[in-house]
C-alpha cells in the first residue's frame, strides 16, 4: 500500500520525505488555507519534495472552470494530480481531464455508488473519507472493503486512496481492506513508527551492550 501525506505543509513534507517512505501527498483547500503563503509557490515546493503524485484541488463548482483550473494546476509540475469533488460537475470534469491524459483524484467519496461513478469517469484515484463516516457512526473501513470488492469484480483500475484518516488503526484497516494507498496526517505517520515494546527493547539492548564494556561499532 502506498503512503501519502495529507498536508499542505511543504517543510513537514520535506522532513518526512527524508525517510524515503512517502509515496505522495494530498492537499485540499482547508489544508492549503491552514498552511498559508502563496498557493502556487507552496505547491511547487511540495512537488519538488516528493517524486510521487501530489493532489491539488480545484475550487470551481462548474465543470468548464474546474477543467481550466485543473489544466492550470497541471502546469505547476508533472506530478500534480487534479483533485475534483464527487459532484455531477466534478465527474464531468474528471472524464474530460482523463480524456486529455491528466491524472485525477475524485474526492469526498462516501458511498460505493459514488466510487462506481468515479471509476466510470476514469479517475486515477478515488478518495473515500473514512474518518468523516466514522464521526457520524458509520463504517468507514467497511466502505473501503466494499469499493475494493466492486472494483475487483469489474476490473476498474481506479486506485482506492483511503482518506480522512484519524488513527494508526485506520491505516492498518485500510491496508487490510485492500486500499491501494492511504493518505495520512503527519502526526499519525509518526505514530505508526512508535511502539512501547520497541522503545523498551531498544533501551534493554543498549543497556546490556554498555554493561558488556563494548564501545562503538
Ligand atoms: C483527503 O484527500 C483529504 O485531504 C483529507 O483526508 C480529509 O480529511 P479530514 O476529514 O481529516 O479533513
Amino acid at each position: 500500500m502506498q503512503i501519502f501525506l495529507d498536508t499542505a505543509d511543504a517543510a513537514l513534507i520535506s522532513a518526512h520525505a527524508e525517510t524515503g517512505l512517502v509515496d505522495g501527498v494530498t492537499t485540499n483547500p482547508s489544508l492549503v488555507a491552514k498552511a498559508g503563503g502563496d498557493f502556487i509557490t507552496g505547491l511547487t515546493n511540495i512537488c519538488a519534495a516528493v517524486d510521487g503524485p501530489v493532489s491539488a484541488e480545484v475550487v470551481a463548482t462548474d465543470a468548464a472552470t474546474m477543467i481550466a483550473e485543473g489544466q492550470k494546476l497541471r502546469t505547476v509540475a508533472d506530478n500534480i494530480v487534479v483533485k475534483l469533488p464527487l459532484t455531477f460537475e466534478g465527474l464531468k470534469a474528471c472524464a474530460a481531464l482523463t480524456a486529455d491524459g491528466h491524472p485525477t483524484n475524485v474526492t469526498l467519496c462516501f458511498s460505493v455508488a459514488q466510487a462506481l461513478l468515479a471509476a466510470k469517469a476514469g479517475a486515477t484515484f478515488v478518495s473515500p473519507f473514512i474518518g468523516r463516516l466514522d464521526d457520524r457512526g458509520e463504517d468507514g473501513l467497511g466502505l473501503i472493503q466494499r469499493i475494493r470488492a466492486v472494483y475487483d469484480e469489474y476490473g476498474y483500475e481506479t486506485r482506492i486512496l483511503a482518506a480522512s484518516i484519524r488513527s494508526v488503526e485506520h491505516v492498518e484497516g485500510s491496508a487490510l481492506a485492500g486500499a491501494d494507498a492511504c493518505t495520512i496526517p503527519p502526526a499519525i505517520f509518526e505514530k505508526m513508527i512508535q511502539h512501547d515494546l520497541t522503545d523498551a527493547g531498544l533501551a534493554a539492548f543498549l543497556k546490556d551492550w554498555e554493561a558488556s564494556g563494548r564501545g562503538a561499532i
